[in-house]
């Protein structure tokens, strides 16, 4: 078994890592044997798509280039590191209201015509199947359903559609809200952690039915 820790957050003690390290011990107790794959976004330098790399992804894989296959190389390794995995849990600040700039980098490599979604007569057609996806995120305010400010959220919304559109339908979102200093963070923090706890041991069943 092998989950597959993305954090995408710039600070080094964020929640959100915090968090993702939790599940990591939640799900290791759970898979003794299991291989952690950890993809630290801020320590990942990864480019913006550039007129290369658009070139090369839509090049015959039959006389794609040295040049070429260098400018796909990082994009590849994440792509490999995602089909690996049954499980992948990702760590997302929320920044303005949505996702932080390496999180949305890492997006826009892994998301690859032919390798993660392909195109057919009826429209897009995710490839990546039978994982589970757990997104943890950490937020300053809170935006569930029924708060005022519900309708800012596009975080949540934006990742359940990309990681659909791969084909990635078992997601499963877990947010620590009210990160804001103040007593309040203590207390959803801690719901968090037992959030986490609760459906590590729920994957651990699935995966062993
Ligand atoms: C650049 C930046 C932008 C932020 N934007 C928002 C925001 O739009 N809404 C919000 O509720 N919190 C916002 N926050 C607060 C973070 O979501 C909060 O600190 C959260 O804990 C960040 O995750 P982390 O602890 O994993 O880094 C922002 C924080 C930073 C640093």
């Amino acid at each position: 078994m092998k989950l597959l820790r993305i954090d995408s957050s710039a600070r080094r003690s964020s929640v959100s890592r915090q968090l993702t390290g939790r599940f990591v011990e939640a799900w290791q107790q759970e898979h003794p044997d299991g291989t952690v794959i950890e993809r630290d976004l801020a320590s990942t330098a990864i480019p913006h798509i550039s007129d290369e790399w658009a070139q090369a992804i839509h090049a015959n894989p039959a006389a794609v280039t040295p040049e070429q296959k260098k400018v796909l190389q990082l994009s590849d390794a994440l792509v490999d590191e995602l089909v690996q995995a049954e499980t992948i849990v990702i760590g997302a600040p929320m920044y303005n209201f949505a996702i932080s700039a390496p999180l949305k980098a890492w997006i826009d490599q892994i998301v690859r015509v032919g390798k993660t979604v392909l195109f057919v007569a009826s429209g897009p057609q995710g490839i990546l199947k039978n994982k589970k996806v757990y997104v943890i995120t950490s937020r300053g305010g809170a935006f569930r359903p029924g708060t005022p400010t519900e309708r800012f959220d596009y975080q949540e919304p934006y990742l359940r559609h990309i990681l659909a559109f791969i084909g990635l339908t078992g997601v499963t979102f877990i947010h620590a809200e009210n990160q804001k200093p103040g007593p309040q963070a203590e207390i959803a923090k801690a719901a968090a952690i037992a959030q986490i706890r609760e459906v590590a041991s729920e994957a651990a069943t699935s995966a062993s039915r």
